[in-house]
């Protein structure tokens, strides 16, 4: 363990105002957008006397980042940024990440903190199906495993088949992944007439897409490991904000000294006491290309107090405060899909997606109404503007959908908001 682990709460709070203070300036200084609105929030760095002070601040959103697309929010000039990720945005266009190298080495001294919170030695040998890419998940969690000194299978997602094979043959003791994608893996195994418990597989570290206490039950018993649970999100890191420790299993404990966190009432964007329910907020302490402030994750949680370590844990997230759907861990906004929608022009923008699952994977169905004026087409071409919207989503998106293309009217009209989303996964 790192000293700053078991350290006092009041060493962990003088280092937060600290690291604050410095981080606040860097984005003030260096970022025009970040001096705008502060400026127009009557805010300046200096006015943070305390870390109470830090509500004064204005929050930062993913339209902040939509805004400034691609590289507008980031603080160090681009021969410093050494990598960059994207997540899903709103629209069409990604949110865009940036890393000096100095950032880079920090999300690799924390990742590899979750991983020896989890229970994870240079002993391991760590099987990685985050997929590899534009996504934080495999790069995150590979360079992390690799610090802790882990043997890496950087295997990515997919081809589940092989998965089985290499962890029968190359005997991962750990695995990293997306509960639901995890679970597909332990189905393959008794598919082939294999006891995934025999497995030499010890600990799993899952996240990217909610999960709670019955899933955990089902992977600790059928895979026969310690399940810990890793939170994280690119516009703050990537994976690596909070992990769970091995020893309690009680929820995510956030690396504070990097990342502080708050709770605020969605509706109003109070910040509310510790163990209050409602949407989680983070500002960077040491971030250099991107110093975030005050984001607004949209995920839905409470800060637990301290338990196996000096920093407060989340609970397990309940819900989003925004529409974005997680798909077999990939992020997915309404709007984006409306979008191509739009763009096929057989197609009306009278639609709702019916998400589902089959067997433990998300499936998403996209019901959408084909325009009046093509009400008689024959059935081919339907068909065809349905493969095109198809093929859309999956080279923009990522994901495989099922388009149905329904006839004129048979989409509920709302006399208010829309109901785009019918999500049947929790029923
Ligand atoms: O999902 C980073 C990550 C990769 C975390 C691998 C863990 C493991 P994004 O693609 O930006 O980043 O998506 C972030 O995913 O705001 C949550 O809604 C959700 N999420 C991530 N981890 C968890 C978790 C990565 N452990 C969004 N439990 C976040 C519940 C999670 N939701």
């Amino acid at each position: 363990m790192e000293p700053i682990e078991i350290a006092s709460r009041d060493e962990i709070a003088a280092l937060q105002l600290e690291r604050l203070r410095k981080s606040l300036r860097h984005a003030y200084d260096n970022v025009a957008h970040y001096k705008a609105k502060f400026d127009s929030a009557g805010v300046h760095p200096d006015d943070l006397g305390s870390l109470d002070d830090l509500a004064k601040f204005p929050f930062t959103t993913k339209a902040d980042l939509r805004d400034t697309y691609p590289f507008g929010m980031f603080a160090v000039p681009m021969d410093d940024v050494v990598r960059v990720h994207a997540s899903s945005g709103t629209t069409g266009r990604p949110t865009v990440v940036g890393y000096t190298q100095n950032d880079i080495d920090t999300w690799a001294g924390i990742v590899a903190r979750s991983i020896r919170a989890a229970g994870g030695t240079r002993k391991d040998i760590i099987h990685v199906t985050h997929g590899y890419g534009l996504f934080t998940g495999g790069l995150g969690v590979h360079y992390g495993a690799e610090r802790v000194g882990c043997t890496v299978v950087p295997i990515s997602g997919g081809q589940t088949e092989r998965q089985v094979q290499l962890i029968q043959d190359f005997t991962p003791t750990m695995i990293v992944g997306t509960p639901s994608y995890i679970l597909n893996i332990v189905d393959e195994f008794e598919r082939q007439g294999l006891d995934p418990a025999q497995s030499s597989l010890q600990r799993g570290i899952f996240g990217a897409e909610p999960w709670g206490e019955e899933m955990r039950r089902q992977l600790e018993t059928r895979l026969g490991i310690a399940a810990m649970d890793l939170y994280g999100l690119s516009e703050v890191i990537g994976p690596g904000v909070a992990c769970e420790c091995i020893e309690s299993r009680d929820g995510p404990t956030i690396w504070e000294d990097h990342f502080y966190p708050e709770i605020i009432d969605p509706a109003t964007g109070a910040v509310l006491a510790d163990g209050e329910q409602g949407e989680l907020v983070f500002t960077s302490l040491t971030k250099e290309a991107l110093p975030i402030v005050r984001y607004r994750t949209r995920d839905l949680t409470r800060l637990l107090p301290p338990s196996a370590r000096s920093f407060r844990r989340i609970g397990k997230i309940t819900g989003r405060s925004d529409d974005m759907l997680i798909i077999r861990g990939v992020n997915l906004f309404p709007s984006q899909i409306e979008e191509f929608i739009l763009r096929t022009p057989k197609l009306a923008p009278h639609y709702v997606l019916e998400v589902s699952r089959r067997g433990h994977m998300d499936d998403l169905a996209v019901k959408v109404e084909i325009r009046p004026e093509f009400a008689a087409a024959p059935a081919t071409e339907r068909e065809a503007a349905a493969r095109e919207l198809q093929h859309h989503i999956k080279s923009y998106i990522g994901i495989n959908t099922r388009v149905e293309v329904a006839e004129v009217g048979a989409i509920e009209r709302s006399t208010g908001k829309a109901r785009r989303v019918i999500d049947l996964r929790n029923q």
